[in-house]
């Protein structure tokens, strides 16, 4: 046993699709295949746990009646899921089967996994054709919270729900009485249900063209049950394409204990901004009875997320205190000796027309002949095209086993959530907010600032560096560092 077999997977997949289709209102929490399994021994091989992800059209209840279901995209026929559970050490064999019209591939974002395994179609493998299969297979080296998508049309398929959630427990650490998966996407919908306009070049070239539906899991506002007077564990995913999210708790006192599913010294939960790609783990006690709301405040009224209801008899915990999970061994840089490496993120003189058009009040995207749509550059050079059949050379060459220290500037009036692939960063701070100092594998630039970060380039291979507004990466802010 202690294997993650198919049936399982899929079975609770289902279960959690007719809970969604009966729009019962405790729906909303997440899918979990969890493995049981003795801890692994030293010397033995890991465990494998072993999934199969088929990438193909479905339908989802998102809207209720007399909506229609909507025409998503999944990795099974959970939804929005799945989310695949496992414990550090063991192994992950995924099965991607390419049931949809186009090539695709999965990458496994935030991961320090071996660059074969990364997903990045034409860059560290061979896309894999419709109708044809591809196994990822690596043992994960950190616990936390992460998430896989496709890497080529992704404006589009994550439109369409195409992510999943991936959560490798830590072997130790302070216990929670519950661990709940919050995976937040808006969704761009028509009033009958279908996918409506998923990207407009006014959108592109600007803030990102923004869903009109929020949700949590699937769906509207969902109401998840919770032990009364538990420590709640919430992992937060923003898997949305462009949606800035400034998590707020109403109803308890909240604490981050993990960016992007690396541990930190546990902190107040009070405006963290999560752009496209963060994940926070998050620490609440749940009340005795009634309800704590989870909303966005980022925007001019706080809109509601989810919320968590207490229910069953109170569990009695003592006084609340945020415990610090156990920290992730990621090489630590060597500051005294790191070699700098400046990148500007800029808007290209496309993208700066359409602006001033805009600010002339001329319409458009229409009003401007554009043979291109090339909105973003990175030093100045754009990625040449959405896809990633034509490669540019590296943005740099990194020397194996160096500390690099990475100056993001902003040079935009927008936010650019920047993510480099295969490595966990230390964010050493911003010329314009105080940060503290953690680990993150995303990091969100605001307008004009400027952060660093910094890293051991210990991982070989060739790694994306890019936007996660998905619309800004496939409008050319997008690039690749080679490790050599
Ligand atoms: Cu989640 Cu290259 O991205
Ligand atoms: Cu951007």
């Amino acid at each position: 046993m202690g294997r993650l077999d198919r049936r399982g997977f899929l079975a609770a997949g289902a279960a959690t699709f007719s809970l969604a289709a009966l729009g019962t209102a405790s729906g909303g929490a997440a899918p979990a295949v969890r493995p049981a399994a003795p801890p692994v021994a030293d010397a033995a091989p890991p465990e494998v746990v072993e999934v199969e992800l088929v990438a193909r059209p479905r339908l989802a209840r998102i809207l209720p009646e007399p909506a229609g279901p909507t025409p998503v995209a999944t990795y099974s026929d959970a939804f929005p899921g799945p989310v695949i559970r496992m414990r550090q050490g063991q192994r992950l064999r995924a099965r991607l089967v390419n049931g949809l019209d186009e090539h695709t591939s999965i990458h496994w974002h935030g991961l320090r996994l071996p660059n074969a395994e990364d997903g990045v179609p034409f860059l560290t493998q061979a896309p894999v054709p419709a109708g044809a299969t591809h196994t990822y297979d690596f043992v994960p080296p950190d616990a936390g919270s992460f998430f896989f998508h496709p890497h080529c049309d992704t404006t589009r398929l994550l439109g369409r729900g195409l992510a999943g959630l991936l959560i490798v427990e830590e072997s130790d650490g302070p216990r929670f009485d519950a661990d709940l998966p919050c995976m937040v996407k808006d969704w761009h919908l028509e009033p009958d249900g279908r996918i409506g306009t998923v990207s407009t070049d006014r959108g592109a070239a600007r803030a990102g063209t923004f869903g009109n539906v929020a949700t949590v899991n699937g769906s509207i506002d969902p109401v998840i049950p919770v032990p009364a007077g538990g420590d709640i564990r919430i992992r937060l995913f923003n898997v949305d394409s462009s949606r800035i999210l400034d998590p707020m708790l109403e109803g308890a006192e909240a604490w981050i204990l993990a960016v992007d599913g690396i541990p930190m010294t546990p902190r107040r939960l009070d405006g963290w901004l999560a752009g496209p790609a963060t994940r926070l783990d998050i620490v609440f006690r749940a009340p005795k009875t009634g309800t704590v709301r989870l909303v966005n405040a980022y925007a001019s009224t706080p809109r509601p997320l989810a919320a968590f209801r207490a229910e069953g008899t109170p569990l009695s915990r003592g006084r609340f205190r945020p415990l610090p999970l156990p920290a992730a061994a990621i090489p630590a840089p060597d500051l005294a000796r790191a070699e700098t490496l400046r990148f500007d993120f800029s808007a290209t003189a496309v993208a700066r027309a359409f602006a001033e058009a805009d600010l002339a009040g001329l319409p458009f995207a229409d009003s401007l002949c554009l043979s291109e749509k090339t909105f973003w550059a990175i030093n100045e050079t754009p990625w040449p095209d959405a896809g990633h059949e034509r490669l540019p050379p590296p943005l740099a060459v990194l020397e194996r086993g160096r500390t690099y220290v990475l100056e993001l500037a902003n040079l935009t009036p927008h936010l650019h959530p920047i993510h480099l692939h295969g490595h966990s960063f230390l964010v050493l701070g911003s010329d314009k907010r105080s940060l503290p100092r953690h680990y993150a594998d995303t990091v969100l630039l605001e307008p004009r600032e400027r952060m660093r970060v910094a890293f051991v380039a210990d991982n070989p291979g060739d790694w994306m560096l890019h936007c996660h507004i998905i619309e800004h990466q496939e409008t050319g802010m997008m690039g690749f560092l080679r490790v050599a």
